[in-house]
Formats: C-alpha cells, sequence, structure tokens
C-alpha cells in the first residue's frame, strides 16, 4: 500500500487491517524452502518414500491428495486430520472422513523424516509436500510448496461435520465456502479438478441414481446413460463399492474429469454445479478447448493458497513426534 500524501491515515489503515485480518490465515512465516537448513532433504525424503509407496500402491494417490484438502478445509493446514482421540471424537471420526486414507503412508514419511532430522518437519507440512509428490507421480506438474507450517493440537469431530463440503453442494455454497478461506471461484474449480485422481464410495452420490428429490428419482442433470452404468456397480444401500471418479484414467492427472462434467457424467453435485456459474463453466470450456492449457499451472498457484488456510506459524502449535498424537 503506498502513502504519499495522507500518510497518517494510512499508516492507521494498515495498522487497523493487520488487527482485522489474522496473519496466520495468509500463510505467513511461510516460505518455499523453509526446510533448507534445518533439514535439507526433507522434500527429498518425502519424495523417495512416496515414490515407494507409489510403486507398490498407485491407487493412494487420490486418498493422499484429499487428505491435504480435509486437513486445509477444517482449522486450517495444521495437520488435525491426523490426529487420534481416545474416545472417538476427532475429525477422522467425523463421517465425511470415514472414507480417507493413507494414514500410514504419513506415518512412514514422518518415521523417515523424524530419522533423518528429529522434530523438525510438521505432519501439517508433509502432507502438502506429499499432495505435490502424489500430483507429479500421476502425470501432474511440479510446483514448489510453501512449508514452514506448524501443527495444532486440536481435532473436533464437529468441526469437520460442519466444515466440510458435502458432496450435494450447490454452486452458492461451493463458492461461499471457498470464499470463506480465501479462495476464489477460479480456486474452486481448478482444485475441483483433483477429482481426476482417485475413486469414490457409491454411497457418495447414490441419491442421484436412486433417490435424488425422496421420489425415487434419478438426478435429471446426470447423463442417463451414465446413470444407467453407474447402477451396475451401485446398488441401493452399497456401502462398500468404490468407482472410479475419471473412468479409465483415475491414475492420470489430467483434464479428462473437466471432460466428464461437461458431458454431465461429474459424479457429485458439487461437480456438476461448476456448470451453473458463468466463471466455472468458461474455465472447464476452456481448458477442454486448448487441451489443459493452464490447469497444471492453475492447480500449482491454488494449492499453494489452499495451503496458506490458518496455519500455524514460527511460535504457534508444534511439530508433532508422531502425527497422530499431539507431544
Ligand atoms: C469442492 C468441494 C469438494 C467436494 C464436495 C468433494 C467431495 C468428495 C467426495 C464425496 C469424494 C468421494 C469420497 C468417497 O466416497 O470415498 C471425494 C474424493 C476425492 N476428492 Fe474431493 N471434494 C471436493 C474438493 C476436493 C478438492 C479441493 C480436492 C483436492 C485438491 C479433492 C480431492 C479428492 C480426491 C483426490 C478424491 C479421491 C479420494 C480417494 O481416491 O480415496 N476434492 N471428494
Amino acid at each position: 500500500m503506498a502513502c504519499p500524501k495522507l500518510f497518517l491515515s494510512c499508516l492507521l489503515l494498515q495498522l487497523m487491517s493487520s488487527f482485522l485480518v489474522p496473519e496466520v490465515a495468509h500463510g505467513r512465516g511461510l516460505k518455499v524452502g523453509f526446510y533448507q537448513k534445518a533439514c535439507p532433504n526433507a522434500e527429498a525424503i518425502v519424495k523417495e518414500v512416496i515414490g515407494q509407496v507409489m510403486s507398490v500402491a498407485p491407487s493412494l494417490s487420490g486418498p493422499l491428495l484429499r487428505l491435504h484438502f480435509h486437513d486445509c478445509f477444517v482449522r486450517g493446514c495444521e495437520g488435525s486430520v491426523l490426529l487420534n482421540s481416545p474416545d472417538n471424537h476427532s475429525e477422522k471420526d467425523a463421517r465425511p472422513n470415514h472414507s480417507l486414507r493413507g494414514f500410514q503412508t504419513i506415518d512412514r514419511v514422518k518415521t523417515a523424516l523424524e530419522k533423518a532430522c528429529p522434530g523438525i518437519v510438521s505432519c501439517a507440512d508433509i502432507l502438502a509436500i506429499v499432495a505435490r509428490d502424489v500430483v507429479v507421480a500421476t502425470g501432474g506438474l511440479f510446483y514448489d510448496v510453501e512449508t514452514g507450517r506448524r501443527d495444532g493440537n486440536v481435532s473436533s469431530m464437529k468441526e469437520a461435520l460442519n466444515d466440510l463440503i458435502p458432496a450435494t453442494a450447490n454452486i452458492t455454497t461451493l463458492k461461499t465456502d471457498f470464499a470463506k478461506r480465501g479462495l476464489s471461484v477460479k480456486d474452486l474449480v481448478v482444485l475441483s479438478g483433483g477429482h481426476t485422481i482417485g475413486t469414490s464410495h457409491c454411497r457418495s452420490f447414490s441419491e442421484r441414481l436412486y433417490n435424488f428429490t425422496g421420489q425415487g428419482d434419478p438426478d435429471p442433470t446426470l447423463d442417463p446413460n451414465y446413470i444407467a452404468r453407474l447402477k451396475l456397480s451401485c446398488k441401493p444401500n452399497d456401502q462398500t463399492t468404490l468407482i472410479e471418479m475419471d473412468p479409465g484414467s483415475v491414475r492420470t492427472f489430467d483434464i479428462k474429469y473437466f471432460e466428464l462434467i461437461a458431458k454431465r457424467r461429474g459424479l457429485f453435485t458439487s461437480d456438476a454445479a461448476l456448470l451453473d456459474d458463468s466463471q466455472t463453466k468458461a474455465y472447464l470450456d476452456f481448458q477442454i478447448k486448448t487441451g489443459g492449457s493452464t490447469f497444471f499451472k492453475d492447480f500449482g498457484v491454488s494449492i499453494m493458497k489452499m495451503g496458506r488456510i490458518g496455519v500455524l506459524t514460527e511460535t504457534a502449535g508444534e511439530v508433532r513426534k508422531v502425527c497422530s498424537k499431539v507431544n
């Protein structure tokens, strides 16, 4: 903010805004290469472990990317999604998080890091670096990850239930929920592109097949041919079957999921909703027309913004020794 003439009032404004807007919410204290001095091999160690995991269990790419998103949207990116609670009331225990996987991989990365640099690399940063590494491992573009997050020591099932966006969200809810976290409409459509990898349980979209308005009807906005195909795998009340969100390219980070949404084959109402806003629809159309000319780069920018949500830095929080427990 440049203040040539009204210097005093401008200074006052700056002071006021620094009180009104919590600095942590904007990722202050994060930087690319935060561990360069204290643990120079940190990112190389994460990359190595993720490489090993991907070679034997490539289906963990989706779950590992999703963990970072679910961490950031509840209490900010401070590792609360990883905490266990003795009375089953942590974020993990909230129903939308029952389908999260990949915790053992995070523990494996943490063990390797603790061996090399004890007490240095936070679990929240591990989630952010791992998310990048699975994007790259599935064919996405490398992006720099800001680090320097510290771990929180609170994890609440109630907050997860309140703060995670349901698959039934419409475009208004999606935009509002992203805006609340400082994320734009563009970030919404770009980050929804994360659904290019991974799977979903039938239960996450089954009302679109069987009971959209409570009258036993399907969702009219979902392609009827796709509904017929999905019904072959997903019977009513199926709790276990996994469906590829981007069939045929479920382990490849690409723009095929955008193509599916445009063909009315996006699995969730929240994906289909991207056709209901002129800006998100224009983004989809542009990526499809240009073969994803900017998607990969955009993803790196938007996920960096996501990674700044509500972070704890400097003296706040702690660096957990074990990701599932506070020190
Ligand atoms: C915009 C709001 C979003 C909603 C409503 C949403 C909802 C969902 C749902 C319901 C599932 C399936 C869970 C299951 O049944 O197993 C899922 C999976 C997934 N989501 Fe999202 N999601 C959203 C945004 C994001 C974002 C921003 C990312 C990452 C950048 C992401 C990454 C993933 C991935 C990778 C999977 C697959 C997980 C796996 O393979 O187990 N999602 N999402």
